[in-house]
């Protein structure tokens, strides 16, 4: 016997970026990074999504989670 499989709004993690998609995706050339060190947003709620705002640190205090940015490195040769 398996479960009925259910929709779990309660799971989501985007709540309302680009919600006519049916997937959001984001592509970022490497070669266009203009600053040193670029954050991307993980937590799906930055107001400048994908590029992360600190609104992780208002969901963490929020929800207990510990979500954070991915930074992007470029060395400067
Ligand atoms: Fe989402 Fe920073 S705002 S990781």
């Amino acid at each position: 016997f398996l479960p009925k499989k259910k929709k779990q709004k309660d799971s989501l993690i985007n709540l309302k970026i680009q919600k006519e998609n049916p997937k959001v995706v984001n592509e970022i050339d490497i070669e266009d990074l203009k600053s040193a060190n670029v954050c991307y947003c993980r937590c799906w709620r930055s107001k400048t999504f994908p590029v992360c705002d600190k609104s992780h640190i208002k969901h963490n205090e929020l929800t207990g989670d510990n979500v954070g940015p991915l930074i992007l490195k470029k060395k400067i040769l």
